[in-house]
Order: structure tokens, then sequence, then C-alpha cells
């Protein structure tokens, strides 16, 4: 786990977020409270549970995007889920145990690249002996020494060809790996996955052993990096770590809790569905026992953060218990024109960068002058304040507006430098800014 401080976390949040210093604040404290309760004997260490944040705020204002960046940065297991698929269990909706079976999923997977990492070079090795073996001729039994050692050399020499990929294009026969028995989402029940496991396990042995396939070299190096993987690795072990990891590290992000908020002035009909979610996220939240397929996990720690813009709903509009449940309370403030306007100049990778990268590929190369940047901000800033505010989201379809034509007849512009300036701007976004019915459509 990597040792951040708050401070660290929160230089590296600033990277791509803009303001919201108080959620990073909060965030990066619940992360260094892990850290720190690591460091401390078994016994105080189950003591102490996560605090569970509640961050509040409108739509866009990055939210999504600040637990999304600091789960990556952190090598933490981490899943998002939307808290209003829960709402039609029984008919299309999922369980919402399957979010604790997601998140040992993807922890399981991540220690599995971890391991894929650390065995690249025994993974290669296996996958050229295998592929030099195909293309030299076995030695017979009791070849003399001689032989032997001509072999070897042979053996080294298409090794040789074979890393450098010199021989690629050649086609060679190679079983294919068997199909894994990775089957079953998250949203069966695991007793029900193990089943149908064991059917699988029937029918695929029974069946004629190797599937051979010819394929090239190349793609062989691929298919045997699977089988190798499948063979190097010790799958037990990355079990039983990855489960561990998403007890003690695991991040499980729900975002929209306010669509399943049940508000009590426009409630002249209660939604026990809603209410039904909530209760069923208690003991989730609370710290309980899950089944999963790959053993069951107890949930006491980890962080949980919840998320919505609670515009039609209040956060005690949840039933009180969940409240409870979700101690810390950040809000996010709404982004004004500077903030736009930092969001597309400050942040790494930012939409303008992202722009720009696109058109470079067809060898058209587009300048952003500073008062087109500024014109964008506060145009989006218009935008927000006469339809709906959606945040820095507003820039992405007023930016597309003025690019279209540009990114369109992009092969026509091959080699030129466009220059992107406040008249442009202005000119294709006035008439529809202006006119409050058009852009309610149009942007
Ligand atoms: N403060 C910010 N700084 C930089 N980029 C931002 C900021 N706020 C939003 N964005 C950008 O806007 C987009 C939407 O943000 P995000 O997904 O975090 O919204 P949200 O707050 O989760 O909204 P919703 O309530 O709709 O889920 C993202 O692409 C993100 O990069
Ligand atoms: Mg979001």
């Amino acid at each position: 786990m990597k040792s951040m401080t708050p401070r660290e976390i929160v230089e590296y949040l600033d990277q791509y977020i803009i303001g919201q210093n108080d959620a990073k604040k909060t965030v990066a404290i619940a992360l260094r409270n892990r850290y720190r309760r690591m460091q401390l004997p078994k016994e105080i260490q189950d003591e102490i549970i996560p605090k569970n944040i509640l961050m509040i705020g409108s739509t866009g204002v990055g939210k999504t995007e600040i637990a999304r960046r600091m789960a990556k940065m952190m090598g933490f297991p981490f899943v998002k889920v939307e808290a209003s698929k829960y709402t039609e269990v029984g008919f299309v909706g999922r369980d919402v145990e399957s979010m604790v079976r997601d998140l040992v999923s993807d922890s399981i997977n991540l220690v599995k690249e971890e391991q894929k990492e650390s065995n690249k070079s025994q993974i290669d090795e296996y996958v050229i002996k295998k592929i030099v073996e195909k293309l030299i001729p076995p030695l017979p039994k009791g070849a003399s020494e001689q032989k032997q050692e001509e072999y070897e050399s042979s053996f080294e020499r298409m090794k040789q060809k074979v890393i450098k990929g010199e021989v690629d294009h050649l086609k060679i026969e190679i079983e294919a790996p068997k199909k894994s028995l990775d089957f079953g989402d998250s949203s069966m029940p695991p007793e029900i996955i193990k089943v149908q496991e064991s059917l699988a396990k029937v029918f695929i042995n029974s069946s004629k052993d190797d599937i051979k396939k010819e394929v090239t070299i190349k793609e062989a190096k691929e298919l045997l990096k699977i089988d190798a993987s499948d063979k190097l690795l010790d799958m037990d072990m990355i079990k039983s770590e990855g489960l561990k990891r998403a007890e003690e590290g695991g991040i499980i992000f729900i975002d929209e809790i306010d669509k399943i908020a049940v508000s009590a002035s426009s409630s002249n009909r209660q939604d026990p569905s809603k209410e039904g979610v909530q209760r069923d996220l208690l003991p989730i939240v609370e710290g309980s026992s899950v089944n999963t397929k790959h053993g069951s996990i107890k949930t006491d720690h980890i962080l949980f953060i919840s998320a919505g813009a609670f515009h039609l709903s209040k956060p005690s509009d949840l039933i009180p218990e969940l409240q409870g449940r979700f101690p810390l309370r950040v809000e996010l403030n709404s982004l004004d024109e500077d903030a736009l306007y930092s969001i597309m100049t400050k942040t790494k990778n930012s939409i303008l960068t992202q722009y720009i990268a696109l058109l470079d590929v067809e060898g058209v190369e587009i300048v952003f002058e500073d008062d087109a940047i500024r014109a964008l901000a506060r145009l989006a800033q218009n935008a927000n304040e006469k339809t709906e505010d959606i945040g820095a989201r507003r820039l992405h379809t007023i930016l597309e507006r003025v690019v279209e034509d540009i990114s369109f007849d992009a092969d026509m512009h091959k080699g030129e430098k466009i220059v992107i300036d406040k008249e442009l701007v202005h000119k294709k976004l006035d008439d529809i800014i202006e006119n409050e019915d058009v852009a309610r459509y149009i942007l």
C-alpha cells in the first residue's frame, strides 16, 4: 500500500481536478487513515472502521472524477456502482451484494496483473520455449553427445530469432488454451456459479483433449501467454491475496445515492423499492459477510463513498440508519467561469489537449488562443446559468460545436495550422446561447 501523505494525495488530485478542496482533503484523510490503521497492532486494527464519505454536489463538478483518480493512484481495488441500478431487483436489477462481488473480482484482477508483471520474464521464457520446440524437430532419445550439442546451439539460434520477431509470420500449430472456467457474472449467487462450473468442467474434460489451432507465431506469443500465466501463476495465492486486499483496502463508490432517497415533500407515494435498496445497503455498509465464488469476505473495512446531487431530495431523506453510516459530508462547489477556464488549461490531459492530440493524428495543428479559451469558459458559464447547470460537462458540448467543422473537414486541412480565436468561438456559439430555447436543445 502506498504511503502517501494527505498533502501528497491532494497534490496529485490537483493535477486533474480543479478546486473542490474540501472533498479532496476528506478523501485524502480517509486514505491516510487506512495506512495508519495498517501500522497498528491487530487488536486495535479490528476496532477501527473507516468513516464513510458522502459527497454532495450538482452534476459534473468532479465527484466521480475524484474517486476514480484516487483509486487509480493508490492501486486499491475499486468499483463504482449506481444506486438506482438496485431498485429493480428481480426484474432487471441486481442484488446489492453484487457490488461486493464486483469488488472482489476487481481486486483479484489487480493482484493477477501484478503477478503477471513480476513473473514477466518467467512467462516470456515459457512462451518462447514452447514456440521454439514447435519449430525445430525434437532430439531423438539416446542421441549422441555431439547431436545434443548441435541441438542446443540450434535451439539457441532459433530462440533469438523468435525473440527478435524475425519469424513472426511463420505458422505453427499450438494447443489452444482450454477455455477458462471463469464465468457467471457477479449478479448470480455464488452457489449457482459453482454448480455451473462443475458442470462445465465435466463437459470440457470429456471433450477431445486439446483443440489444435494453426496460428502465426505472433499470435501464438499472445495465446501462449494466457496459457503460461495459468500454469505459472499461483491462482490460489492470487485469490486469497485478492480477497484480503478487497477486505482491507477496497473502495466502493456508490453514485447517484440521491436517486434512492425518498423525498419527504414530494412523497405522496412512498417508494418501497427505493427504501428497500437503502435497507439492503445497511448491512453491507455496516459490515457483514458476503459470499463470493472465491470465498466469503467481510465488508467491515471497505471504504464506502457515496455521491449524489441531492437536487430533489436531501441527505436527510435517506433512512436515518443509512445517514448515520456516512458520517463525513463534503459539499462540492458549483464551477464558476474561472474554474471552467482552469479545467481547460491547467488539468493534465485537459479537454483541449485531447482535441489537439486527436486532430494531430490527421496532421492538423490547432491552436487555442487564450482569449478564445476565456470566451469558451464564459459562454459555458452562461449556458449553465440559462439552461441547466451541468458543470464541466458543458465544456464538452460547447467545444464540440466549435471544433465540429474543423473535425469534419480535417482531411482537407492536412498540414495546416488552424488558430481558434475569440471571433470563431463567438461566431459558432453566440446565436445558440442567446436563444434559450435553442440552447436547451443543442447544448
Ligand atoms: N473540478 C473539476 N476539475 C476538472 N475536471 C472536472 C471537474 N469537475 C468535473 N470535471 C470533468 O467533468 C466531467 C464530469 O465530472 P464527474 O464525472 O466527476 O461529474 P459528477 O460530479 O460525478 O457528476 P454526476 O452527478 O452527474 O455523476 C469529467 O470528465 C471531469 O473530468
Ligand atoms: Mg458521477
